[in-house]
């Protein structure tokens, strides 16, 4: 059967996030938290064909719509299925194969539609699974010195807080602050379109 979901921002923001992504990815295994409809995670694993693309996602309908984007693009003998992981469900059901070969993790789109506990828990776990000098890599609109960067964002901001009181744009100095209690530094903060942003967080102890 077809599951597929179609994310329009990832049509947009494959290609701009790839190129982030090349600057880092050597080898090994990346896991994707939040990986949504699957179609960056296919997208990623045909850009980068020797690294292994690990998909995961809290909701069953995004990881049968991740499972169905692999078969479509004929991934099946290169790409794993889908993990169940939601970042606060501790600890993280992680394959032996994947921890051993792990290189970093990225979740794009992902910290402002959900709780703040749920970036205190991305970077707790992350933590604890990378090793020094690996990375962790989140894409998405932030504040800065909590402002928005652009009125857009505001109105954005405003539209996810009415879906949910806990959702809404993150503010980059308390994420970077969660970073460094977990034993990150903020290596990189890259300004992409459409007022967003890709910050690389390194691993260093
Ligand atoms: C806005 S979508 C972005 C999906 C995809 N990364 C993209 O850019 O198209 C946010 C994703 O985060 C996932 N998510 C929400 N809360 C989560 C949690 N606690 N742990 C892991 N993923 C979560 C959602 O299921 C959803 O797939």
């Amino acid at each position: 059967m077809d599951n597929r979901l179609f994310f329009s921002a990832t049509q947009r923001n494959r290609e701009c996030i790839g190129d982030v992504l090349s600057r880092i990815i050597k080898k090994g295994s990346v896991l994707e938290i939040g990986s949504g409809s699957g179609e960056h995670g296919v997208a990623f694993q045909k850009r980068f064909p020797g690294i292994i693309w690990q998909t995961s996602d809290p909701e069953l309908a995004h990881r049968k719509s991740i499972s169905s984007w692999i078969e479509h693009e004929d991934l099946t003998k290169k790409m794993p299925q889908p993990l169940e992981i939601d970042v606060e469900k501790i600890p993280w059901k992680i394959p032996l194969r994947l921890a051993h070969s792990l290189q970093g993790i990225v979740a794009i789109n992902m910290i402002h539609v959900a709780k703040w506990s749920c970036t205190e828990a991305l970077f707790r776990e992350s933590g604890k699974l990378l090793n020094k000098g690996q990375f962790l890599i989140l894409y998405g609109p932030f504040k800065i010195c909590n402002k928005h960067i652009s009125e857009s964002n505001y109105f954005f901001d405003n539209s996810l807080k009415m879906k949910n009181d806990h959702w809404g744009i993150k503010n980059l100095e308390e994420v970077c602050g969660e970073s460094k209690k977990n034993g990150f530094s903020q290596e990189h903060v890259i300004r992409m379109p459409a007022n967003n942003f890709s910050i690389i967080y390194r691993k260093v102890s």
